[in-house]
């Protein structure tokens, strides 16, 4: 089978690296890719959101199947667009519709409403009802959180102590601080408890899940500083026992599916579902339509299943038959960044050590080929996961190997899976 994956992360380089293990795999094209993606396949040099340049490549080179990657093709319809235009290609993502479970929160919020599932109560609110959000912002016990509808580039999300600060902030969002995404804003009520990620693929009717994980947003040490795409992540989770992983399932992955079905959604891709534990209960704090970064470096080292297999499946809707059987080892990731990121960083930084690493695997993320070199081509650099019996474990290997490699600017967390003591 000839595999096109759109994307350029670690995401990227991880998925690639596991459809390339198949032996259903016969050619791989990545598009944009990195320079660690180029080991595995074919980089093309293209924009996932131009739809018709993707429809060109898949024509010139015979693809027999399109991987989403990242949200923005999946939120512009790139689903869609190629079930009009090439209707006997599986493409693993969910249809535009579906894929408003992450494009718009307050879809989502409306949906998990509907279905039942445990979320932070809500209220949305346009330019129209500006006067009435405000009102509704007195009535609120801070913190506060303020939510663009639309995607934001993960900058759509405001926390605030302070009522005044509040109000302030929804004039903004409500007066186009990000865009048209947050012509619509969600207050909602904040939930207090720990963080993790849970994963499932889907056909649509029926679904597998994946090895859970936690990952670590923020830029500094002890979870301070401004939010990244994320710093590190472990997987497994040592506070997600069978007991939780239950309610997580018959609460909310089951009632999503369901969802989905009920109301006549095309979905044949990732559910990422961003949950939090609250006494010991999970919420939903956020639904994405595709895998998590960085958490697809942790989650697809401890895959055992052919995911070509598993693509197929969906596609076919045979899901059911599926079981999936994952690595007993943890697996634990820290990301080497550009310093100044999530702000100004530079790049183009020639990166050094990489053929002496050992004992962690390497996905690259914002890193391009320069002649023989490898140079820094954005603020996440390189993922560094290694296995382990447990996450500390795992995290002497990547912790040495981050100091293996280098690169001007190089910073990097040294205390993830820190609140798991
Ligand atoms: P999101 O983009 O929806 O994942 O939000 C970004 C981050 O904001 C989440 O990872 C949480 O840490 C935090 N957050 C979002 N919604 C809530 C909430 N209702 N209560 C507490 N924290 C929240
Ligand atoms: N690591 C969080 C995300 O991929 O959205």
């Amino acid at each position: 089978m000839k595999i096109l994956l759109l994307g350029s992360g670690g995401r990227e380089h991880a998925l690639a690296w596991k459809l390339r293990q198949s032996p259903l795999c016969e050619a791989l094209w990545i598009a944009p890719g990195n320079a660690g993606t180029a080991e595995l396949g074919t980089n093309i040099s293209l924009d996932p959101n131009d739809f018709p340049a993707v429809a060109a490549l898949v024509q010139q080179e015979g693809i027999d199947m399109l991987v989403v990657g990242p949200e923005e093709p999946l939120v512009r319809g790139i689903y869609d667009y190629f079930q009009n235009h090439f209707p006997n290609l599986p493409v693993i993502g969910p249809s535009q519709i579906g894929a408003q479970l992450e494009g718009s929160k307050a879809f989502a919020k409306e949906f998990m409403l509907e279905m039942g599932i445990p979320t932070a109560a809500y209220r949305e609110f346009t330019a129209a009802t500006l006067e009435e959000g405000l009102d509704y912002i007195l009535t609120q016990t801070p913190p506060i959180v303020l939510k663009a509808d639309g995607l934001a580039a993960g900058k759509g999300v405001v926390i605030l102590d302070d009522l005044q600060a509040a109000q302030e902030e929804l004039r903004e969002m409500l007066s186009g601080k990000f865009g048209a995404a947050s012509a619509k804003v969600v207050i909602e009520q904040f939930l207090s408890g720990i963080e993790f990620s849970v994963f499932a693929l889907t056909d649509g009717k029926d679904y597998v899940i994946l090895p859970e994980a936690k990952d670590y947003k923020r830029i500094g040490e002890g979870d301070t500083g401004l939010n990244t795409g994320g710093m590190g992540a472990v997987s497994p989770v040592p506070f997600v026992d069978e007991v939780l992983m239950q309610k997580v399932e018959s609460k909310i992955i089951r009632p999503t599916i369901e969802g989905l079905a009920k109301r006549g959604i095309v979905y044949k891709g990732f559910v990422f579902f961003g949950l939090i534990k609250v006494g010991n209960e999970p919420y939903v704090i956020e639904y994405n339509c595709r895998m998590g970064d960085p958490e697809t470096e942790v989650v697809m080292p401890r895959l055992q299943n052919d995911l070509v297999s598993l693509f197929i499946a969906t596609e076919e809707g045979t899901l059911n038959q599926q079981k999936i059987v994952m690595d007993p080892r943890s697996a634990a990731t820290v990301i080497l960044v550009s310093g100044g990121y999530p702000g100004d960083y530079e790049k183009g930084k020639v990166i050094s050590g990489l053929e002496r690493v050992g004992g962690s695997m390497v996905f690259q993320a914002g890193t391009k080929m320069a002649g023989s070199e490898i140079i820094t081509n954005g603020g996440r650099v390189i993922a560094l996961t290694s296995y382990g019996d447990n996450f500390d474990e795992a995290l002497v290997f990547s912790n040495r190997n981050a100091e293996v490699i280098k690169f001007e600017g190089k910073y990097y967390r040294r205390d993830i899976g820190f609140d798991l003591h």
